[in-house]
């Protein structure tokens, strides 16, 4: 099967966690473009959709799910997601399309967290991903120069700036061995809005598409 096939199958196997009648979190994503795809087969019988991006927000709309603001939104049953990378124990990387920020702030508002991705994400240690941290512009060097004393090479993501109308820096050569521990260090930096390390908001479920079919990881 090709990647994008394995894309396509944990996509649609996404919409068994769909509770019907409640409002889905969607995050950001090809893999997520699939799954958004295959939800509009069941629209009648959601409330609708929270967000992460306006790319996501568009595809939703386009397909007659309505979007709605976040702040409307107490409680969502869960939130459906890719990553970049993915352990063994449902650590993530995540950020790899420049949405991480708005993806933290609706994985917060899930109870569960749904990570849908093909086999080559799934890793004995995240860090090989270069690791996106979306920063203030002011604070870009700041940041990088600290990575460097942790032995990473963080880089400015050319030409890009966020639904936030922010910077991302990736970040090379990192070995993350304490995910959680990492995320709350980087995440105190003055400058940083959101570390791509999701280990506070790690997956319960990962939904993973192999050669063999979907492989459910529960963690
Ligand atoms: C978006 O910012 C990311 O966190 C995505 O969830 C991640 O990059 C996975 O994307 P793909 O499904 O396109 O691999």
């Amino acid at each position: 099967m090709t990647q994008d096939e394995l894309k396509a199958l944990v996509g649609q196997a996404a919409l068994d966690y769909v509770v019907p009648g409640s409002i889905v979190g969607v995050g950001t994503g090809s893999t997520v473009n699939c799954f958004i795809d295959a939800l509009a087969g069941m629209k009648d019988r959601i409330a609708g959709a929270v967000s992460s991006s306006e790319k996501s927000s568009e595809r939703l709309r386009a397909h007659g799910i309505r979007v709605l603001d976040s702040n409307t939104v107490e409680r969502l049953p869960v939130y459906i997601d890719g990553a970049d990378e993915i352990d063994h124990r449902g650590n993530m990387v995540k950020g790899g399309g420049a949405a991480l920020t708005r993806e933290k702030i609706v994985a917060d508002l899930a109870e569960r967290f749904i990570c849908i991705a093909d086999e080559s994400k799934l890793v004995d240690t995240l860090g090989k991903f270069p690791l996106p941290v979306e920063v203030i512009p002011m604070a870009a060097t700041q940041i990088a120069r600290r990575f460097k004393k942790h032995g990473g090479d963080a880089v400015l993501r050319a030409g890009v700036v966020t639904d936030n109308g922010c910077h991302i820096l990736d970040v090379r050569g990192l070995s993350i061995t304490d995910p959680a521990g990492m995320e709350a260090e980087v995440s105190q930096w003055p400058g940083v809005v959101t570390v791509g390390i999701f280990a506070r908001h790690k997956a319960s479920v990962c939904l993973l598409g192999t050669a063999q079919g979907v492989k459910t990881l529960t963690f």
